[in-house]
Protein backbone atom coordinates (compact mmCIF):
# COMPACT_ATOMS: atom_id res chain seq x y z
CA UNK A 1 0.00 0.00 0.00
CA UNK A 2 1.64 3.45 -0.95
CA UNK A 3 1.83 6.17 1.53
CA UNK A 4 -1.15 9.18 1.27
CA UNK A 5 0.46 12.53 0.06
CA UNK A 6 1.18 14.70 3.40
CA UNK A 7 1.98 11.67 5.82
CA UNK A 8 5.26 11.02 6.78
CA UNK A 9 8.11 7.35 6.92
CA UNK A 10 7.92 5.69 10.40
CA UNK A 11 10.78 3.38 11.40
CA UNK A 12 8.55 1.06 13.34
CA UNK A 13 6.27 -1.04 11.05
CA UNK A 14 2.97 -0.87 13.23
CA UNK A 15 3.08 2.67 13.56
CA UNK A 16 3.72 3.16 9.72
CA UNK A 17 0.44 0.44 8.90
CA UNK A 18 -1.46 2.09 11.30
CA UNK A 19 -0.60 5.65 9.79
CA UNK A 20 -0.78 4.34 6.18
CA UNK A 21 -4.77 3.80 7.13
CA UNK A 22 -5.48 6.47 10.08
CA UNK A 23 -2.40 9.31 9.62
CA UNK A 24 -2.65 9.83 13.35
CA UNK A 25 0.58 9.66 14.12
CA UNK A 26 1.58 12.10 11.10
CA UNK A 27 -0.84 14.77 12.95
CA UNK A 28 0.89 13.88 16.23
CA UNK A 29 4.33 14.33 14.80
CA UNK A 30 2.61 17.79 13.15
CA UNK A 31 0.56 19.08 15.65
CA UNK A 32 2.85 17.74 18.91
CA UNK A 33 6.43 16.69 18.28
CA UNK A 34 7.57 19.61 15.82
CA UNK A 35 5.02 22.03 16.66
CA UNK A 36 6.66 25.15 16.49
CA UNK A 37 6.57 27.01 19.80
CA UNK A 38 8.00 30.64 20.37
CA UNK A 39 10.99 29.99 21.90
CA UNK A 40 10.44 32.53 24.85
CA UNK A 41 7.08 31.53 25.68
CA UNK A 42 7.64 31.61 29.73
CA UNK A 43 5.83 28.98 32.21
CA UNK A 44 2.32 30.64 32.41
CA UNK A 45 2.42 29.10 28.81
CA UNK A 46 2.04 25.61 30.88
CA UNK A 47 -1.52 26.93 31.67
CA UNK A 48 -3.50 25.56 29.08
CA UNK A 49 -2.11 22.34 29.26
CA UNK A 50 -2.01 22.04 33.33
CA UNK A 51 -6.06 23.11 32.55
CA UNK A 52 -6.78 20.43 30.28
CA UNK A 53 -5.36 17.61 32.55
CA UNK A 54 -7.74 19.07 35.34
CA UNK A 55 -10.42 18.86 32.92
CA UNK A 56 -9.47 15.10 32.60
CA UNK A 57 -8.99 14.61 36.19
CA UNK A 58 -12.46 16.07 36.82
CA UNK A 59 -14.13 13.72 34.14
CA UNK A 60 -12.51 10.78 35.37
CA UNK A 61 -13.46 11.14 39.21
CA UNK A 62 -16.80 12.29 38.04
CA UNK A 63 -17.86 9.24 36.49
CA UNK A 64 -16.24 7.43 39.50
CA UNK A 65 -18.47 9.20 41.71
CA UNK A 66 -21.69 8.86 39.54
CA UNK A 67 -21.56 5.38 39.89
CA UNK A 68 -22.48 6.00 43.99
CA UNK A 69 -24.62 8.88 43.67
CA UNK A 70 -28.40 9.00 43.19
CA UNK A 71 -29.65 11.97 42.19
CA UNK A 72 -32.82 12.13 44.35
CA UNK A 73 -33.78 14.47 47.08
CA UNK A 74 -34.50 12.14 49.40
CA UNK A 75 -31.03 10.16 48.73
CA UNK A 76 -28.81 12.25 47.35
CA UNK A 77 -26.94 14.00 50.40
CA UNK A 78 -26.87 9.99 51.86
CA UNK A 79 -25.53 8.78 48.71
CA UNK A 80 -22.65 11.22 48.94
CA UNK A 81 -22.01 10.63 53.10
CA UNK A 82 -21.76 6.72 51.77
CA UNK A 83 -19.22 7.28 49.27
CA UNK A 84 -16.91 9.00 51.54
CA UNK A 85 -17.45 6.12 54.33
CA UNK A 86 -18.03 2.89 52.82
CA UNK A 87 -16.78 3.17 49.05
CA UNK A 88 -13.12 2.23 48.59
CA UNK A 89 -11.14 5.30 48.11
CA UNK A 90 -14.57 7.28 47.31
CA UNK A 91 -13.32 9.80 49.84
CA UNK A 92 -10.39 10.16 47.64
CA UNK A 93 -12.75 10.55 44.73
CA UNK A 94 -14.57 13.64 46.09
CA UNK A 95 -12.03 15.19 47.72
CA UNK A 96 -10.10 15.39 44.73
CA UNK A 97 -13.04 16.36 42.71
CA UNK A 98 -14.31 18.98 44.91
CA UNK A 99 -11.24 20.29 45.51
CA UNK A 100 -10.16 19.60 41.52
CA UNK A 101 -12.88 22.40 40.60
CA UNK A 102 -11.14 25.04 42.53
CA UNK A 103 -8.11 24.29 40.97
CA UNK A 104 -9.45 23.98 37.50
CA UNK A 105 -10.61 26.86 38.13
CA UNK A 106 -7.12 28.66 39.43
CA UNK A 107 -5.27 27.27 36.18
CA UNK A 108 -8.46 28.61 34.13
CA UNK A 109 -8.22 32.22 35.72
CA UNK A 110 -4.11 32.49 35.04
CA UNK A 111 -4.07 31.28 31.58
CA UNK A 112 -6.97 34.32 30.96
CA UNK A 113 -4.95 36.88 32.93
CA UNK A 114 -1.82 35.33 30.91
CA UNK A 115 -3.80 36.37 27.53
CA UNK A 116 -5.03 39.82 29.25
CA UNK A 117 -1.40 40.90 29.86
CA UNK A 118 0.66 39.71 27.04
CA UNK A 119 -2.87 40.43 24.21
CA UNK A 120 -3.37 36.85 23.52
CA UNK A 121 -6.49 37.99 22.51
CA UNK A 122 -5.99 40.39 19.70
CA UNK A 123 -5.91 39.25 16.08
CA UNK A 124 -4.84 36.99 14.46
CA UNK A 125 -6.74 34.61 17.70
CA UNK A 126 -9.41 36.62 18.27
CA UNK A 127 -11.54 33.80 17.86
CA UNK A 128 -9.89 31.74 19.91
CA UNK A 129 -10.00 33.74 22.96
CA UNK A 130 -13.69 33.94 22.21
CA UNK A 131 -14.19 30.06 22.10
CA UNK A 132 -12.06 30.51 25.26
CA UNK A 133 -14.86 32.55 26.87
CA UNK A 134 -17.53 30.17 26.16
CA UNK A 135 -15.45 27.59 27.88
CA UNK A 136 -15.21 29.96 31.14
CA UNK A 137 -19.25 30.19 30.75
CA UNK A 138 -19.73 26.55 30.07
CA UNK A 139 -17.18 25.71 33.14
CA UNK A 140 -19.29 28.11 35.48
CA UNK A 141 -22.70 26.56 34.47
CA UNK A 142 -20.92 22.72 35.18
CA UNK A 143 -19.47 24.24 38.53
CA UNK A 144 -22.66 25.78 39.63
CA UNK A 145 -24.85 22.71 38.63
CA UNK A 146 -21.91 20.74 40.66
CA UNK A 147 -22.48 21.90 43.76
CA UNK A 148 -25.77 21.31 43.57
CA UNK A 149 -26.07 17.44 43.89
CA UNK A 150 -24.79 16.38 47.24
CA UNK A 151 -28.46 18.74 47.93
CA UNK A 152 -26.59 20.32 51.67
CA UNK A 153 -28.05 23.57 52.71
CA UNK A 154 -25.21 25.43 50.24
CA UNK A 155 -26.86 23.31 47.00
CA UNK A 156 -30.25 23.90 47.82
CA UNK A 157 -29.83 27.78 48.62
CA UNK A 158 -27.39 28.49 46.14
CA UNK A 159 -29.98 26.75 43.55
CA UNK A 160 -32.74 28.68 44.52
CA UNK A 161 -31.09 31.75 44.91
CA UNK A 162 -29.27 32.05 41.66
CA UNK A 163 -31.63 30.29 39.36
CA UNK A 164 -34.40 33.18 40.78
CA UNK A 165 -32.32 35.39 39.33
CA UNK A 166 -33.81 34.69 35.99
CA UNK A 167 -37.03 36.10 37.90
CA UNK A 168 -35.53 39.65 37.16
CA UNK A 169 -36.27 39.36 33.43
CA UNK A 170 -39.26 41.30 32.34
CA UNK A 171 -42.36 39.76 31.21
CA UNK A 172 -41.35 35.95 30.65
CA UNK A 173 -38.85 36.27 34.21
CA UNK A 174 -41.30 33.96 36.57
CA UNK A 175 -42.36 31.31 34.11
CA UNK A 176 -38.74 31.12 32.87
CA UNK A 177 -37.42 30.00 36.72
CA UNK A 178 -40.89 27.32 36.75
CA UNK A 179 -39.70 26.12 33.95
CA UNK A 180 -35.93 25.68 35.09
CA UNK A 181 -36.91 24.07 38.13
CA UNK A 182 -38.97 22.09 36.50
CA UNK A 183 -42.03 23.41 39.23
CA UNK A 184 -42.45 25.92 41.59
CA UNK A 185 -39.28 25.48 43.83
CA UNK A 186 -36.27 23.85 43.57
CA UNK A 187 -36.99 20.24 44.11
CA UNK A 188 -36.37 16.74 42.67
CA UNK A 189 -37.16 17.21 39.01
CA UNK A 190 -34.49 20.31 39.37
CA UNK A 191 -31.64 17.60 40.88
CA UNK A 192 -32.36 15.24 38.29
CA UNK A 193 -32.13 17.85 35.37
CA UNK A 194 -28.76 19.18 37.79
CA UNK A 195 -27.00 15.83 37.82
CA UNK A 196 -28.03 15.01 34.04
CA UNK A 197 -26.39 18.25 32.65
CA UNK A 198 -23.55 18.32 35.44
CA UNK A 199 -22.46 15.09 33.83
CA UNK A 200 -22.91 16.01 30.24
CA UNK A 201 -21.41 19.51 29.67
CA UNK A 202 -17.86 18.17 30.91
CA UNK A 203 -17.37 16.61 27.10
CA UNK A 204 -19.42 19.35 25.73
CA UNK A 205 -16.55 21.37 27.27
CA UNK A 206 -13.92 18.76 26.25
CA UNK A 207 -15.62 19.05 22.74
CA UNK A 208 -15.03 23.13 22.86
CA UNK A 209 -11.56 22.76 24.15
CA UNK A 210 -10.59 20.32 20.74
CA UNK A 211 -11.60 23.40 18.86
CA UNK A 212 -9.88 26.04 21.25
CA UNK A 213 -6.48 24.07 20.24
CA UNK A 214 -7.67 23.27 16.80
CA UNK A 215 -7.95 27.44 16.67
CA UNK A 216 -4.36 27.64 18.34
CA UNK A 217 -2.56 25.51 16.28
CA UNK A 218 -3.71 28.09 13.15
CA UNK A 219 -2.63 30.89 14.31
CA UNK A 220 0.39 29.21 16.62
CA UNK A 221 1.32 30.76 20.43
CA UNK A 222 1.36 34.03 21.15
CA UNK A 223 4.92 34.80 23.20
CA UNK A 224 5.62 37.60 25.85
CA UNK A 225 6.56 39.86 23.73
CA UNK A 226 3.58 40.01 21.48
CA UNK A 227 5.77 40.21 18.17
CA UNK A 228 4.46 36.96 16.09
CA UNK A 229 7.39 34.50 15.35
CA UNK A 230 9.53 35.63 11.76
CA UNK A 231 11.78 32.78 11.19
CA UNK A 232 12.72 29.54 12.12
CA UNK A 233 15.15 31.31 14.19
CA UNK A 234 12.60 32.14 17.06
CA UNK A 235 10.83 29.44 17.56
CA UNK A 236 11.45 25.88 19.04
CA UNK A 237 9.83 22.48 18.15
CA UNK A 238 7.42 21.52 21.31
CA UNK A 239 8.90 18.15 21.95
CA UNK A 240 10.83 17.83 24.24
CA UNK A 241 11.77 21.51 25.15
CA UNK A 242 8.36 22.40 26.26
CA UNK A 243 7.27 18.78 27.12
CA UNK A 244 9.34 18.80 29.51
CA UNK A 245 8.51 22.52 30.65
CA UNK A 246 4.92 21.85 30.97
CA UNK A 247 5.61 18.60 32.80
CA UNK A 248 7.90 20.75 35.57
CA UNK A 249 5.02 22.84 35.40
CA UNK A 250 2.43 20.15 35.98
CA UNK A 251 4.31 18.37 38.90
CA UNK A 252 4.44 21.37 40.71
CA UNK A 253 0.77 22.41 40.21
CA UNK A 254 -0.37 18.39 40.95
CA UNK A 255 1.91 18.68 43.98
CA UNK A 256 0.49 22.04 45.36
CA UNK A 257 -2.93 20.30 44.56
CA UNK A 258 -2.67 16.91 45.77
CA UNK A 259 -1.35 18.69 49.30
CA UNK A 260 -4.48 20.65 49.58
CA UNK A 261 -6.68 17.11 48.75
CA UNK A 262 -5.05 15.15 51.58
CA UNK A 263 -3.86 17.77 54.37
CA UNK A 264 -6.84 20.60 53.76
CA UNK A 265 -9.79 18.89 51.56
CA UNK A 266 -12.20 21.18 53.57
CA UNK A 267 -10.53 24.16 53.63
CA UNK A 268 -12.45 25.67 50.81
CA UNK A 269 -15.56 24.54 51.60
CA UNK A 270 -18.27 26.13 53.84
CA UNK A 271 -19.63 24.63 56.83
CA UNK A 272 -23.25 24.58 55.77
CA UNK A 273 -22.26 22.53 52.82
CA UNK A 274 -22.13 19.39 55.17
CA UNK A 275 -25.83 19.92 56.75
CA UNK A 276 -29.20 18.06 54.58
CA UNK A 277 -30.91 20.97 52.76
CA UNK A 278 -33.93 22.02 54.32
CA UNK A 279 -35.94 24.50 52.24
CA UNK A 280 -37.88 25.37 55.55
CA UNK A 281 -34.46 27.30 56.95
CA UNK A 282 -32.49 29.93 54.99
CA UNK A 283 -28.73 29.37 56.16
CA UNK A 284 -27.64 33.19 58.26
CA UNK A 285 -25.24 33.12 54.78
CA UNK A 286 -25.50 32.12 51.40
CA UNK A 287 -21.75 32.04 49.86
CA UNK A 288 -20.59 30.73 46.94
CA UNK A 289 -17.82 29.00 46.18
CA UNK A 290 -14.98 31.17 45.97
CA UNK A 291 -14.21 31.23 42.32
CA UNK A 292 -17.65 32.91 41.82
CA UNK A 293 -17.43 35.42 44.03
CA UNK A 294 -16.13 38.47 42.42
CA UNK A 295 -19.22 37.62 39.27
CA UNK A 296 -21.64 37.32 43.17
CA UNK A 297 -20.56 40.79 44.13
CA UNK A 298 -20.94 42.51 40.62
CA UNK A 299 -24.30 41.00 40.81
CA UNK A 300 -25.21 42.26 45.06
CA UNK A 301 -23.21 45.94 43.58
CA UNK A 302 -26.67 47.22 42.21
CA UNK A 303 -28.91 48.42 44.88
CA UNK A 304 -30.93 51.07 43.53
CA UNK A 305 -33.73 51.02 40.83
CA UNK A 306 -34.15 53.29 38.37
CA UNK A 307 -37.02 55.45 37.81
CA UNK A 308 -38.99 57.25 34.88
CA UNK A 309 -37.61 60.69 35.77
CA UNK A 310 -40.49 62.65 38.43
CA UNK A 311 -42.38 59.51 38.58
CA UNK A 312 -42.44 56.30 40.47
CA UNK A 313 -42.76 54.20 37.76
CA UNK A 314 -39.47 51.58 37.78
CA UNK A 315 -38.04 51.05 34.10
CA UNK A 316 -34.69 48.88 35.79
CA UNK A 317 -35.22 47.05 39.05
CA UNK A 318 -32.14 47.08 41.06
CA UNK A 319 -32.65 42.81 40.48
CA UNK A 320 -32.30 43.44 37.00
CA UNK A 321 -29.21 45.48 37.13
CA UNK A 322 -27.48 42.96 39.03
CA UNK A 323 -28.02 40.72 36.37
CA UNK A 324 -27.35 42.59 33.90
CA UNK A 325 -24.13 43.64 34.98
CA UNK A 326 -23.37 40.00 36.40
CA UNK A 327 -23.60 38.42 33.09
CA UNK A 328 -22.12 41.67 30.93
CA UNK A 329 -19.09 41.11 33.21
CA UNK A 330 -18.10 37.89 31.06
CA UNK A 331 -19.88 39.05 28.03
CA UNK A 332 -17.46 42.26 27.56
CA UNK A 333 -14.41 39.46 27.63
CA UNK A 334 -16.08 37.95 24.74
CA UNK A 335 -15.86 41.84 22.61
CA UNK A 336 -12.51 42.80 24.43
CA UNK A 337 -10.38 41.96 21.02
CA UNK A 338 -12.44 44.86 19.59
CA UNK A 339 -12.26 47.01 22.59
CA UNK A 340 -8.62 47.33 22.40
CA UNK A 341 -7.66 49.67 20.28
CA UNK A 342 -3.25 49.47 21.14
CA UNK A 343 -1.22 47.97 17.94
CA UNK A 344 1.15 47.02 20.83
CA UNK A 345 -0.04 43.60 21.90
CA UNK A 346 2.21 42.74 25.20
CA UNK A 347 1.52 45.12 28.84
CA UNK A 348 5.51 44.85 28.92
CA UNK A 349 5.72 47.66 26.40
CA UNK A 350 2.48 49.42 27.61
CA UNK A 351 3.58 51.40 30.88
CA UNK A 352 -0.15 52.49 31.84
CA UNK A 353 -1.85 49.71 30.67
CA UNK A 354 -0.07 47.18 32.86
CA UNK A 355 -0.82 49.48 36.10
CA UNK A 356 -4.77 49.25 34.45
CA UNK A 357 -4.56 45.68 34.81
CA UNK A 358 -2.83 45.41 38.07
CA UNK A 359 -5.79 47.73 39.44
CA UNK A 360 -8.16 45.39 37.44
CA UNK A 361 -6.92 42.79 39.66
CA UNK A 362 -6.92 44.59 42.65
CA UNK A 363 -11.02 45.20 42.08
CA UNK A 364 -11.32 41.65 41.44
CA UNK A 365 -9.65 40.50 44.61
CA UNK A 366 -11.77 43.27 46.37
CA UNK A 367 -15.16 41.90 44.71
CA UNK A 368 -14.04 38.65 45.67
CA UNK A 369 -14.11 39.92 49.45
CA UNK A 370 -16.87 41.38 49.64
CA UNK A 371 -18.87 38.80 47.91
CA UNK A 372 -17.96 36.20 50.49
CA UNK A 373 -19.49 39.10 53.31
CA UNK A 374 -22.98 39.40 54.35
CA UNK A 375 -24.60 42.08 51.95
CA UNK A 376 -25.08 45.83 52.84
CA UNK A 377 -23.15 47.76 54.80
CA UNK A 378 -20.00 50.26 54.36
CA UNK A 379 -18.67 47.49 52.03
CA UNK A 380 -21.21 47.95 49.67
CA UNK A 381 -19.82 51.00 48.59
CA UNK A 382 -16.14 49.35 48.58
CA UNK A 383 -18.00 46.37 46.04
CA UNK A 384 -19.76 49.27 44.11
CA UNK A 385 -16.26 51.23 43.81
CA UNK A 386 -14.98 47.94 42.67
CA UNK A 387 -17.66 47.37 40.08
CA UNK A 388 -17.04 50.43 38.43
CA UNK A 389 -13.37 50.26 38.39
CA UNK A 390 -14.15 46.87 36.38
CA UNK A 391 -16.99 48.42 33.92
CA UNK A 392 -14.57 51.46 33.52
CA UNK A 393 -11.33 49.10 32.78
CA UNK A 394 -13.04 47.68 29.83
CA UNK A 395 -15.45 50.15 28.52
CA UNK A 396 -12.99 52.89 28.54
CA UNK A 397 -9.50 52.85 29.46
CA UNK A 398 -8.71 49.73 27.40
CA UNK A 399 -10.28 51.48 24.35
CA UNK A 400 -8.83 54.99 25.13
CA UNK A 401 -5.03 53.69 26.38
CA UNK A 402 -4.64 52.33 22.88
CA UNK A 403 -4.94 56.53 21.43
CA UNK A 404 -3.12 58.21 24.03
CA UNK A 405 -0.86 55.44 26.02
CA UNK A 406 3.33 55.59 25.17
CA UNK A 407 4.51 52.60 24.61
CA UNK A 408 7.83 51.37 24.87
CA UNK A 409 10.39 50.29 21.61
CA UNK A 410 8.88 46.62 20.76
CA UNK A 411 11.53 44.39 19.15
CA UNK A 412 11.61 43.61 15.89
CA UNK A 413 11.95 39.65 16.44
CA UNK A 414 11.42 37.18 19.05
CA UNK A 415 14.96 36.95 18.36
CA UNK A 416 16.27 40.79 19.21
CA UNK A 417 14.34 41.08 22.09
CA UNK A 418 17.29 41.82 24.69
CA UNK A 419 15.63 39.26 27.38
CA UNK A 420 16.23 36.31 25.10
CA UNK A 421 19.41 36.67 23.72
CA UNK A 422 20.27 33.22 23.00
C1 LIG B 1 -11.04 24.10 29.93
C2 LIG B 1 -10.42 25.25 29.85
C3 LIG B 1 -9.29 25.54 28.90
C4 LIG B 1 -8.37 24.70 28.38
C5 LIG B 1 -8.23 23.21 28.65
C6 LIG B 1 -7.52 25.48 27.50
C7 LIG B 1 -6.46 24.96 26.78
C8 LIG B 1 -5.53 25.71 26.11
C9 LIG B 1 -4.27 25.23 25.62
C10 LIG B 1 -3.76 23.78 25.77
C11 LIG B 1 -3.63 26.27 25.05
C12 LIG B 1 -2.20 26.25 24.50
C13 LIG B 1 -1.21 26.39 25.66
C14 LIG B 1 -1.21 27.75 26.30
O1 LIG B 1 -1.08 28.74 25.56
O2 LIG B 1 -1.38 27.84 27.53
C15 LIG B 1 -4.50 27.43 25.12
C16 LIG B 1 -4.23 28.69 24.61
C17 LIG B 1 -5.05 29.79 24.71
N1 LIG B 1 -6.21 29.88 25.45
FE1 LIG B 1 -7.07 28.36 26.45
N2 LIG B 1 -7.95 26.78 27.49
C18 LIG B 1 -9.03 26.88 28.34
C19 LIG B 1 -9.74 28.02 28.64
C20 LIG B 1 -9.50 29.28 28.11
C21 LIG B 1 -10.23 30.47 28.42
C22 LIG B 1 -11.36 30.52 29.43
C23 LIG B 1 -9.71 31.48 27.65
C24 LIG B 1 -10.11 32.93 27.56
C25 LIG B 1 -11.16 33.46 28.01
C26 LIG B 1 -8.63 30.94 26.86
C27 LIG B 1 -7.85 31.64 25.95
C28 LIG B 1 -6.72 31.15 25.33
C29 LIG B 1 -5.86 31.92 24.46
C30 LIG B 1 -6.04 33.38 24.02
C31 LIG B 1 -4.81 31.07 24.06
C32 LIG B 1 -3.62 31.43 23.16
C33 LIG B 1 -2.56 31.92 24.09
C34 LIG B 1 -1.31 32.37 23.44
O3 LIG B 1 -0.92 31.83 22.41
O4 LIG B 1 -0.71 33.29 24.01
N3 LIG B 1 -8.53 29.60 27.16
N4 LIG B 1 -5.65 27.07 25.79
Amino acid sequence: MSRPANTQKFDNCLIQWIDERLPIFTMLTKEYGVFPMPKNANYLWSFGGIALTMLIIMIVTGVFLAMNYTPNTALAFDSVQRTMRDVNYGWLLRYVHMNGASFFFIAVYIHIFRGLYYGSYKSPRELLWIVGVVILILMMATAFMGYALPWSQMSGWGATVITSLFSAIPVIGDGLVTWLWGGFSVANPTLNRFFSLHFLLPFVILGVVFIHVWALHVTGSNNPTGVEPKSEKDTLPFHPYFTVKDSYALVTFMTIFLSVVFFAPLALTEPDHFKHFNPMQTPPEIVPEWYFLPFYAILRSFTHDIYIPFTDIIILPAKLQGVMGMFGSLLLLMVLPWLDTSKVKSARYRPVYKWCLLLLLVSLCVLGYVGSQPAGGSLAVVGQVATAYYFLHFIVLVPVLGFVEKTCPVPASISDDPCCKH
